[in-house]
């Protein structure tokens, strides 16, 4: 791979690179084809990153499909795709992590220890190894873009990182791959979480400011949904990933991790 990227760049090609874990939906297309209008070459990686589950999270039972992945990114505009074994990407003995510091501890990182170290691990080893000018990244995991947009900077990774807004079904459920574990009932109750984030989105836009009332908003349409438990409801600074005292001033984002029956879904919205 390295070697194929190290030739387009030879031959003055900018490269796009699209990290995903696969089970493709159309918010990892719609990354494709924001790669695809901005770069010559788009790189789709496939890997299913062992570092970033826990011992009890979902690693063997994420799903898995890479012909089907194929299949479909092919006509959303991807020139290569690389898919290596987890054996390839971590040999025996592999020992360095990159962890960003602070921006790693609230939120998701709160409740999956040593998850956003495995995120930061494995996209800094597909930047090595992808070569890219562009990357791009999805806002539906705005604390990993946060992280990942952080590290370029700290590392002096010569890579532009952009985003693309949440995709969602048109009943506001953010898409997710993990969405294929749920049951009927469970889908109709995890639209629980754009309910909740569009309650803070109309308090905002009428004016209410107050930390507290903000997250009130967003956490009754939660629960009030019997099947729906909350890992967590934060308001924080946009960039900074701190909490508001009382009031918010700075632009904002509204995070939350609910769990529907055993999966566990997250959703935001920016507040500005
Ligand atoms: P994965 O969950 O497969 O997501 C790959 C990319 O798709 C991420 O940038 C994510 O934010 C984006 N994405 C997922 N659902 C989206 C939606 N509904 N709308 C817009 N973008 C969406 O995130 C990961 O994989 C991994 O942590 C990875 C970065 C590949 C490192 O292993």
């Amino acid at each position: 791979m390295r070697a194929r990227a190290e030739d387009l760049r030879r031959d003055g090609r900018r490269i796009a690179v699209v990290p995903t874990m696969g089970a493709l939906h159309d918010g990892h297309l719609a990354l494709v084809r924001h790669a695809r209008a901005r770069a010559d070459i788009v790189i789709l990686t496939l890997f299913v990153n062992p570092t970033q589950f826990g011992p009890t999270e979902d690693l063997s039972r994420y799903p898995r499909d890479e012909v089907g992945d194929l299949a479909k990114a092919r006509p959303a505009g991807i020139d290569l795709a690389f898919c290596p074994p987890a054996s390839a990407m971590y040999p025996a003995g592999a020992q360095t992590f990159v962890e960003v510091r602070d921006l790693q501890q609230p939120m998701c990182g709160a409740s999956r220890p040593g998850h956003f170290a495995g995120v930061a691990t494995i996209v800094s080893k597909l930047f090595n190894i992808t070569l890219p000018h562009l990357a791009v990244f999805g806002e539906k995991d705005y604390q990993q873009l946060a992280i990942i947009r952080r590290m370029v900077r700290d590392l002096d990774f010569d890579i532009e990182i952009s985003s693309v807004p949440i995709v969602r079904e048109s009943d506001g459920l953010a898409l997710s791959s993990r969405n294929a574990y749920l049951t009927p009932e469970q889908r109709t109750a995890a639209l629980a979480l754009s309910r909740g984030l569009a309650a803070v989105e109309t308090a905002f836009r009428a004016g209410e400011r107050s930390s507290a009332a903000l997250l009130a908003a967003a956490r009754a349409p939660i629960e009030s949904e019997s099947l729906a438990r909350i890992d967590y409801v934060e308001l924080r600074d946009a960039d900074e990933l701190t909490p508001f005292a009382t009031t918010v001033d700075r632009p904002a984002v509204l995070a939350l991790a609910v769990v529907v029956g055993a999966t566990r879904l997250i959703d935001n919205r920016v507040l500005e």
